[in-house]
């Protein structure tokens, strides 16, 4: 495992390192960053209704009990996106947050259906949430990219015709992903468009063992022939699965947040980040819907470790992880590796 040294940071100032620390963001649904703020402010301006009288009662509808809790009201927040000046300000509004929070790299997700369904044009969706990234690069100094997720509660036929749909956007999105209602989707579901992508080009990632069991894990992996895990919790009931994902370094993008929202964890304190890390898997932090979840990139890092008492070696190889398990090329996982030594190095 990638390790320069053993950092010595004293520990009241582990919050603002952690916050300082350059970072990678792996696993945000854009729409999943939809304040109500702007949810209301779209609503208004796009003559969309939805069924809350106030910014405070919407989000005080925000107690899930599981995910599918969650995304009855992540979708019906959807809807308020009609046009691609809604697409950019929505994805803008995130790059901002991110880079306050030291975010030098995004990946990010977004769920094209959850739109083409209400009627809107894939061409609006998708140029809408690019033109945001490239602005952030020059504005923000955040380099941020696209994966198309496909619905898994809907079918492969239609998940081919997202596909369809999106192949005169193929430079504007590097990859695809497989998200929504987990448990009764599994990832053999959509093992011919997976395929696909992948003679493509495309990258490939999914959803797997966030409430689902193992056996999904093992399926995202051998069927649908993914690089990167999206959450992968539930990985740790199979040690052999475990083995096979230290041994291939296949990257976990866990959300500590959300998966305390979303009931997976009682508590953040029994979450099992650092029992992911001793194994010696590639894990890394991320917000996935920070809008419903209650903190972006730095909030699920803050709270993770006040949980849990991981220290600054956990958040340097937190860090480097989320690097390394990007999309980006040798040369720039290299820089940003250099820069987050330089940063540790500032702290000790
Ligand atoms: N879509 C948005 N957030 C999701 C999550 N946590 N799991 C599955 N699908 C999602
Ligand atoms: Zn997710």
């Amino acid at each position: 495992m990638a390790k320069t040294k053993d950092w010595n940071v004293a520990a009241e100032r582990l919050p603002e390192l952690l916050r300082r620390m350059p970072k990678a963001e792996l696993h945000i649904h854009i729409e999943g960053s939809l304040e109500p703020e702007l949810i209301f402010a779209m609503a208004a301006r796009n003559r969309v209704a939805i069924p809350y009288s106030s910014v405070e009662e919407l989000r005080s509808a925000y107690a899930f009990s599981n995910l599918q809790s969650f995304l009855d009201i992540y979708y019906a927040g959807a809807s308020v996106l009609q046009t691609e000046a809604d697409f950019r300000d929505m994805a803008w509004a995130y790059l901002e947050r991110a880079a306050a929070d030291n975010v030098v790299h995004a990946e990010i997700f977004f769920d094209p259906q959850t739109h083409t369904v209400r009627g809107v044009d894939m061409g609006i969706v998708i140029n809408g949430l690019h033109r945001a990234c490239t602005e952030a690069r020059d504005a923000l100094g955040v380099d941020a990219s696209l994966i198309l997720c496909f619905l898994r509660h809907l079918s492969e036929q239609e998940a081919f015709e997202t596909l369809e749909a999106a192949m005169p956007y193929l430079g504007k999105f590097i990859g695809v992903g497989l998200d929504s209602s987990e448990l009764g989707h599994p990832p053999e579901k959509f093992a011919k468009v997976f395929a696909r992508c992948r003679e493509l080009g495309l990258h490939l990632v999914a959803h797997a063992g966030e409430e689902g069991p193992p056996a999904y894990v093992w399926a995202a992996l051998d069927v649908l022939k993914v690089e990167r895990i999206d959450h992968g919790v539930q990985s740790t009931k199979d040690t052999a699965l475990m083995k096979r994902l230290a041994q291939d370094r296949i990257p976990l993008t866990v959300c500590p947040l959300s998966n305390l929202k979303l009931c997976v964890f009682p508590q953040l304190a029994q979450h099992n980040l650092r029992e992911l890390l001793d194994a010696g898997l590639v894990a890394t932090v991320n917000s996935d819907d920070p809008a419903y979840f209650g903190g972006y990139m730095n909030e699920n890092f803050l709270q993770t470790f006040a949980a849990t008492g991981l220290g600054a070696q956990h958040a340097w190889q937190l860090a480097r992880n989320s690097f390394d398990a990007s999309f980006i090329d040798a040369a720039q996982k290299r820089r940003y590796a250099d820069l987050l030594d330089a940063t540790f190095a500032a702290f000790e």
